[in-house]
């Protein structure tokens, strides 16, 4: 088992440390090789994304992920800043399912920024598509303007485009992630205004033929924006394109108070992935020993279910990060009274010990 590790910028390295040594502590035979990616492999090669750490990636059987980006990098012509890096990973190697589950830990309940009642309990999953829609829909571009409202006006433009397998192959990976769950999907779109998503929600529609096992709810995205914070709990799987889902995961996220706990997967068709945590490079924060690692451990977690056949190790890392938290354990960013703050680090080697069966001792 080959896994590709790319830290890249800001708190990327600090959180992937703690995530390679749990992996380490599970005493199971990987190879592992890091590449630089985004704003670190801009510094060194001149651009975010090498043809060495593609190729890295495309070698490996997963790749771990930290984070990219920083603003020093705002200025850059588009093509060299660290967002491309995930963008180009997203698109050559064919990623188009991304899994985002927004969950909430019991111990940490109170983090929310929403009453406790409306949270306890969450869990939900985000299902985006990865490699379509406005994203990547050409052509894009600046022009001179030939109609509209201001004929003769400097323009910019983007295109919002789904093929009909495209849309099949997400529906399919929702409704089947559906029936390990509530066999609940909602599909979130904008047919009331848009071709593209009225387009969708027909092939949603269609797919959903063959699940009837599985109850299918359409909204718009308005709604759906709205509904997530006034009852998100009523919400199981959602499924939607890549732009409304950048923002409805970000959101969700939030919900559970803790940004810093959340996994990612970014799947291709065989199930190769790509595991990152949701959160981003936190420029203001990188070095400092501070950040939270868990959502990185969990990534972990997540490659070892769902790309690496190793369902067992994953829980050992899920139920050593349940018994970190229980034992009061708290990185800055969930840190709550009563509960005993802990560095990048100190929190890493608390995951470890659970797992290697060591027990926690907390000062408060
Ligand atoms: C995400 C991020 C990316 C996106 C950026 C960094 C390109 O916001 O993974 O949600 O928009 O997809
Ligand atoms: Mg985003």
């Amino acid at each position: 088992m080959k896994i590709a590790i790319l830290p890249g910028d800001g708190i990327g390295t600090e959180i992937m440390a703690e995530a390679v040594k749990v992996l380490n502590a599970l005493d199971l035979s990987f190879e592992m090789e890091s590449a630089l990616v985004g704003g670190a492999a801009y510094e060194a090669h001149g651009h975010p994304l090498p043809e060495s750490t593609l190729n890295l990636a495309k070698a490996a059987d997963a790749i771990l992920f930290g984070a990219v980006g920083d603003w020093k990098y705002d200025k850059l012509e588009r093509q060299f800043r660290p967002e491309q890096a995930i963008l180009g990973l997203r698109k050559h190697l064919g990623l188009f399912a991304n899994f985002r589950p927004a969950l909430c830990y019991e111990q940490l309940t109170h983090a929310s920024s929403l009453k406790p009642e409306l949270v306890a309990g969450l869990d939900i999953l985000i299902i985006r598509e990865l490699t379509g829609d406005i994203y990547f829909g050409q052509p894009r571009g600046r022009r001179t303007a030939v109609d509209g409202h201001f004929p003769g006006a400097e323009e910019a433009f983007d295109t919002m485009r789904y093929s009909r397998p495209e849309i099949e192959r997400i529906a399919h990976v929702a409704f089947q992630a559906a029936r390990q769950r509530s066999k609940k999907v909602t599909s979130v779109d904008k047919a009331n205004v848009l071709e593209t998503f009225q387009f969708w929600k027909d092939v949603v529609t269609e797919v959903h033929a063959q699940y009837p096992d599985v109850e299918l709810q359409h909204m718009y995205v308005d709604n759906a924006a709205m509904q997530l914070v006034k009852a998100p709990k009523a919400f199981d799987v959602i499924v939607t394109g890549n732009m409304f889902g950048d923002i409805l995961s970000d959101e969700a996220s939030m919900l559970t108070g803790s940004i810093g706990m959340l996994p990612s997967a970014s799947l291709d068709k065989s199930s190769k992935g790509l595991y990152e945590p949701s959160h981003g490079s936190a420029p203001d924060i990188a070095g400092k020993g501070v950040a939270n690692p868990l959502a990185t451990i969990l990534s972990a977690a997540m490659m070892l279910r769902f790309s690496l056949q190793q369902p067992a190790a994953a829980d050992r890392i899920e139920s050593a990060v349940k018994a970190v938290l229980s034992a009061g354990l708290r990185t800055g960013d969930i840190w709550s009274e009563g509960t005993k703050k802990v560095g990048t680090r100190e929190m890493g080697d608390a995951v470890v010990a659970a797992i290697t069966g060591k027990t926690i001792t907390t000062k408060t």
